[in-house]
């Protein structure tokens, strides 16, 4: 199911997401080297001696907060502490949409409530 995969040195973000109720751990990549489409993704990381979490994947430049600076964040589900300078192994498991620039916070966070839902319904856990 994956269709592709690469690590990533964990670096500090805005710390918007905490606000948005979303945390995300902000990944150092090279574009060149990712070869990934920007959009939003459900995905697999894991860290050394950690289990596999699921996680939704953003790749883009953020348009809602009129970003230019291209970036790869991760909302790591059922999991909250700091992962600051940690080598993250990713997965790419399944395409959600195109990132979108949204009219504000409020919408986003809508959309981004509904990627969970849609992640969830992949990974087969409706309930949640
Ligand atoms: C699952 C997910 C989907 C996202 N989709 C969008 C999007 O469509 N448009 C957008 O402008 N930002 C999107 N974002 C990025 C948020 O704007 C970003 O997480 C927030 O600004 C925090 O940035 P920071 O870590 O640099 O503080 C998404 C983030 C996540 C985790």
């Amino acid at each position: 199911m994956c269709f592709k995969h690469f690590s990533g040195v964990v670096e500090r973000g805005q710390g918007r997401g905490q606000e948005l109720g979303f945390p995300t751990a902000n990944l150092k990549i090279d574009p060149e080297a990712l070869e990934l489409s920007l959009g939003v993704y459900l995905g697999e990381v894991r860290w050394a001696g950690s289990p596999p979490f699921d996680a939704l994947i953003n790749y883009g430049l953020r348009p809602t907060f009129g970003e230019k600076k291209l970036s790869l964040e991760l909302h790591i589900i059922d999991f909250s502490g700091d992962l600051y300078g940690k080598v993250l192994e990713v997965n790419i498991k399944a395409r959600l949409r195109n990132e979108q620039r949204f009219e504000g916070r409020k919408e986003l966070i809508r959309q981004i409530q509904a990627d969970l839902k849609q992640a969830k319904k992949i990974l087969g856990n409706v309930s949640g």
